[in-house]
């Protein structure tokens, strides 16, 4: 394996030193940072956008955007004003502390004040992919108990706001929006709102940002993230991303996911770097574009994007201008040695992978610029991070054994609740201490570690995690389905696609017409990228006794593996 080894080309990274560093490391060293380590004065909005305003960074490029309509620039003054008068907008709506602020909208200027805008406030923000359909915005906003949603004239008919009875306001970011008294015009308030806002200073432990995220069971859980996660932010921003004052930096997620808020929001401007966000929808053209157009130094994306670039072939690739590109990283899914080897060839660039999951809130296993790559391998933990690998009661494991992979508590990103769910925050910490992340892997007698797959059954497609049971229980609401069972198969460009079995109930026949009606009703349910891509029909699906849909025979059954112990199932 040796020989496979990447050796760094880039010995001048702010990690220098990773074995030194972690050795002497301690979390409160990062604190130092901070104005509010002065100050006592803690806002995760102020850190990362005002102290920049009020420093010589006031009139640098804090915000690049751009889609096919629009292509604007802000500097950190301008971000320090436009949250603000955001942030009244919000406050002028009832927004007060600890109140949940939902926003659901495609990615532009506005969502970037208003988010922010509600973090100064002390509210929590819940950022929606708008992608959403009505039963996945339902969920969220009623489990939630969000007392103000953002969102488009567009979106707003997914929005079933008759049955959300704790939703005060609706904030509606477009033209021609109609007040009433539940119903703000955002753009005619903003034009009128104050730039001065005093921010609401909080406590490191309130609660900042709520995303809702897939486990295998149950509907999508709220992952509460507090503001004291920004000295995690910070510092990963620092040894991982590698950002220095100079770079342009683009973070392609949207931040209905928690890469585009973690790293396309905080740790960025806590870093206080020029931030480029790209609109609308992936096409390999508009991002070599992007990339060239902004010079962007510091590019940070995902296994799925970098595997349809490979695809798209090296001829586009050769039209752009690209070299401005030093440090490259992936996240959301395995990074296969083959798209490194792509990375080394068409970009002349290591690929860094690094992982973690909403749950953690940043980063915890990376490559770094100044480390050795072995690909395939996920890298080491962060400084600071213990990860290891348990056995089922929270043992730690010799190296190259297989486990779960575990982080050891503590460290200052971690989701301190599931949103009114106590008892499976709880589950998730093995023998008091260990985080179990529900990854299974291995760690090398070198300390690297190597993703395995999930312990669970939730699936990753494009790099985004689809919990099986909402698929499901969208599924069987249909008409025609009697039993659902849902599991992710490879796929060479995608990690995993969507798989349902499906059982028919009697007296509806197999057609194409009813494969597609099913296949749309989950798209118009949830999201599209939620839909089943294949759905195979049979009789009756493989049950324990309890009654619980077997995905692991289903998941034998598609890979032609033995099904295992079946001693469970129903005869
Ligand atoms: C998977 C995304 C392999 C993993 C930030 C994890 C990865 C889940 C990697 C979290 C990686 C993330 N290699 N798998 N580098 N990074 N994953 O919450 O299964 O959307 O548990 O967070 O993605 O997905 P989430």
């Amino acid at each position: 394996m040796e020989s496979n080894v990447l050796t760094s080309t880039n010995s001048n990274g702010n990690l220098r030193n990773y074995d030194e560093v972690c050795d002497s490391f301690e979390w409160s060293q990062a604190e130092k940072a901070f104005s509010w380590a002065e100050t006592g004065l803690v806002n995760m909005a102020h850190e990362a956008i005002d102290r920049h305003a009020d420093s010589d960074k006031g009139n640098k490029v804090a915000l690049y955007y751009s889609d096919q309509h629009r292509k604007e620039e802000y500097t950190f003054k301008d971000m320090r004003d436009y949250s603000n008068k955001a942030g009244n907008v919000l406050k002028d709506s009832g927004v007060t502390k600890g109140d949940r602020v939902f926003i659901f909208m495609p990615r532009s200027p506005e969502l970037y004040f208003l988010l922010l805008g509600t973090i100064k406030l002390g509210g929590i923000a819940g950022p929606l992919f708008e992608a959403f359909m009505e039963g996945a915005v339902k969920d969220r906003l009623e489990d939630s108990g969000a007392k103000v949603l953002v969102t488009t004239p567009e979106l707003l008919g997914r929005v079933p706001v008759d049955e959300l009875p704790e939703l005060e306001k609706l904030v509606i970011v477009g033209d021609d929006v109609k007040e009433d008294e539940k119903t703000i015009n955002f753009h005619r308030q903003f034009e009128q709102a104050s730039s001065t806002l005093d921010i609401e200073w909080v406590d490191r432990e309130d609660g900042m940002i709520l995303h809702y995220t897939s486990g295998s069971t149950g509907k999508p859980k709220g992952v509460l993230h507090v503001h004291n996660a920004m000295i995690q932010h910070y510092q990963t921003a620092k040894w991982v991303l590698d950002l220095k004052d100079d770079d342009v930096y683009w973070c392609t997620a949207d931040p209905g996911w928690v890469t585009g808020t973690s790293y396309g929001i905080f740790a960025p401007w806590l870093a206080g770097v020029s931030n480029v966000i790209r609109g609308g929808r992936f096409s390999p053209e508009d991002w070599y574009q992007t990339l060239e157009n902004y010079k962007v130094t510091v590019w940070y994306s995902a296994p799925t994007a970098f595997r349809m670039l490979m695809g798209y072939g090296d001829k586009a690739l050769a039209k752009y201008d690209l070299s401005s590109l030093r440090h490259v990283l992936s996240v959301g899914e395995p990074l296969n040695p083959e798209v490194i080897r792509w990375g080394m060839q068409a970009l002349n660039l290591r690929i860094h992978d690094t992982w973690w999951m909403t749950e953690t809130g940043a980063q915890v296993i990376c490559n770094y610029p100044s480390m050795e790559i072995k690909p395939g391998s996920m890298g080491k933990p962060v400084p600071g991070t213990e990860a290891a690998i348990v056995d089922d009661e929270g043992n730690v494991l010799p190296p190259n054994s297989m486990g779960n992979l575990a982080i050891k508590k503590g460290w200052p990103s971690m989701m301190r609740a599931i949103w009114n769910r106590p008892e499976k925050f709880e589950s998730y910490f093995l023998a008091g201490d260990w985080y179990v992340s529900g990854d299974s892997a291995y760690m090398d007698e070198e300390g690297y570690f190597w993703f395995q797959g999930r312990v669970d059954d939730v699936i990753m497609t494009s790099g985004e995690r689809v919990g099986p049971f909402e698929v499901e229980s969208k599924l069987v609401e249909h008409p025609a389905v009697a039993e659902a069972g849902v599991i992710g198969t490879p796929d060479p460009v995608r990690g995993e696609i969507i798989k349902a079995f499906i059982a028919l109930r009697d007296g509806y026949e197999y057609s194409e017409e009813l494969e597609e009606e099913i296949r749309n009703f989950v798209k118009r349910g949830l999201s599209a990228h939620a839909a089943p891509k294949d759905i195979e029909f049979k009789d009756s699906l493989p049950k324990t006794r309890s009654g619980k849909i077997m995905r692991r025979v289903l998941k034998a059954w598609e890979l032609d593996l033995p099904t295992g112990d079946l001693s469970t199932m129903e005869k």
